[in-house]
């Protein structure tokens, strides 16, 4: 009988992708398609919603025509995206209503400080787990439908569809215009700001608050359950799972048992810990959020720290300032100094997320004198990852009561040894990563393969995690303590920016 395949679809910030994984969750194939990056003002990141249809219509045959398969070789199709990224479309038409909103945006600051009222960023943390910032989708629709001429009315009408990418996704996948699914799976849901952390179900405390017609909004499903059957680009296969990239890593990692942590280094950066079916409240600045739902089973939760810029700050050294040709030879430029010369880089590009939750903060250089050269710069942009990581490996440990003492990471960063050397120095813990550091398709594809039969249990997937890097700690104490000192000053420069 011919082989059998898991086709997972990463819907990414940058790029989507289409990865296929055999039974023994070894990838066997890779197609990828960049879409635009559209940044109308400052401030301000879209995408074009068809634009990203159409990759995905490209680079799943493009996956499979790869290795010489057959359409009928793949057994289920797991969907994973960037999360809170926003977009309406027509229920009738199926046209997207102007560009996705992405998650980076700050459009809505304004809007979030109003929303705050006397209560502060935690006035819906109960609710939802979350504060208000940019980063989530609530504010985002509530000023789509408020800025494009008689949509509110629309919408109220039910002409008018809300979704995530993965929602997007799947309606398009299932029929579209034609009798497409409107749905969502928890861990998306849980980045909206509307859905009740406790009862998984869009909350209408929130959706009044945030003047959000819930005739927009679609069905909330578990992360890993057939959501339907594809009647386009796999005609006949079932999409058996659905989840928020991040979340899907988490899977993909296997970090199945509370207290398992992760950070992926994509665009952002992304560190999530499971907290089983407990429901953790953070008290330094973490997110509560679903990790995934299997099927009827009770919810699993995490804690999340967001840190919103690390691989776009290496993108932005390569084409904002044209500083290197590629990403890879950062490290090369990084390595012909020994250390930062004093300069640091923050880059609250949208804002400051974890620990901070600064919406107003904007990026700064700070320790500047006439030593510095491109080199220390380059530095300075790989550390700004680290340093991050650092504050929020010390919020999670302030929280979780426990401290972290190994570190699961994966993603494009990873590849970048001195950036993996820092870490484990500045966090003082061992930095492992496995052999699949495509963990954010391989969790979607594990997801999907358990809903239809290919994989039979959590178990059986733990025993394909394989390590393939690590990295121990080396620096020296007093150091580590004044360059973190260093680093918090420049933070502080961060903050008031946008008055
Ligand atoms: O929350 C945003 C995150 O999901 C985006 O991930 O890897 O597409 O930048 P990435």
């Amino acid at each position: 009988m011919a082989e059998q395949y898991v086709a997972a679809v990463d819907q990414g910030t940058n790029s989507t992708r289409c990865i296929l994984f055999d039974r023994r969750g070894r990838l066997v194939s890779v197609a990828q398609r960049e879409h635009r990056q559209v940044f109308p003002r400052p401030g301000w990141v879209e995408h074009d919603a068809a634009e990203i249809w159409r990759n995905v219509t490209r680079v799943v045959p493009a996956a499979i025509r790869q290795i010489g398969a057959a359409a009928s070789q793949v057994v289920a199709i797991g969907i994973t995206n960037q999360r809170e990224t926003s977009l309406l479309w027509d229920r009738r038409t199926g046209e997207p209503i102007g560009h996705a909103v992405v998650w980076q945006d700050t459009r809505t600051d304004r809007l979030v400080t109003e929303l705050e009222g006397d209560d502060g960023p935690d006035r819906f943390a109960d609710l939802c787990g979350l504060p208000l910032t940019t980063y989530f989708s609530a504010p985002r629709i509530r000023w789509m439908l408020d800025h494009t001429p008689g949509l509110r009315r629309r919408a109220e009408r039910g002409e008018v569809l809300f979704g995530t990418m993965e929602t997007w996704l799947i309606w398009n996948f299932t029929g579209g215009a034609s009798g497409g699914l409107h749905v969502t799976d928890v861990t998306n849901a849980s980045r909206t700001m509307l859905m009740n952390i406790e009862t998984l179900e869009w909350d209408d405390t929130l959706l009044a608050a945030f003047d959000v017609p819930r005739a927009i909004l679609p069905e909330i499903r578990p992360s890993s359950g057939v959501f339907g059957t594809a009647t386009d680009v796999l005609p006949g296969v079932r999409i058996g799972a659905a989840l928020g990239d991040q979340q899907a890593a988490l899977f993909g990692q296997t970090c199945f048992s509370p207290g398992e942590a992760k950070c992926t280094y994509g665009t952002g950066s992304f560190l999530l810990m499971n907290t089983g079916q407990e429901i953790v409240r953070s008290k330094h600045g973490m997110l509560t959020t679903v990790a995934y739902r299997i099927g009827e089973h009770p919810a699993t939760y995490a804690l999340e720290g967001s840190m919103a810029v690390t691989g776009s700050l290496v993108q932005w050294f390569r084409d904002g300032l044209g500083m290197i040709h590629t990403a890879a030879e950062i490290e090369t430029l990084a390595r012909t100094v020994d250390d930062n010369g004093g300069a640091y880089i923050v880059p609250a590009f949208s804002g400051l997320f974890a620990p901070h939750w600064r919406s107003e903060a904007r990026g700064v250089i700070a320790g500047l004198t006439g030593y510095i050269t491109k080199g220390h710069l380059a530095r300075a942009v790989l550390e700004a990852t680290g340093f991050q990581t650092l504050e929020v490996v010390d919020a999670m440990n302030a929280d979780s009561g426990i401290a972290l003492t190994a570190l699961k990471v994966d993603g494009g960063m990873t590849a970048n040894n001195l950036l993996m050397q820092f870490l484990a120095d500045l966090l003082d813990v061992r930095v492992v990563r496995p052999m699949v550091s495509e963990t954010v398709s391989l969790g979607a594809a594990y997801a999907a393969g358990l809903a239809v039969g290919y994989w039979p249990d959590l178990e059986g997937l733990r025993s394909n995690w394989h390590r393939a890097g690590q990295w121990m700690p080396h620096m020296d104490p007093a150091r580590r303590a004044s360059e973190y000192a260093n680093w918090q000053s420049a933070v502080q420069r961060t903050f008031n920016w946008i008055r």
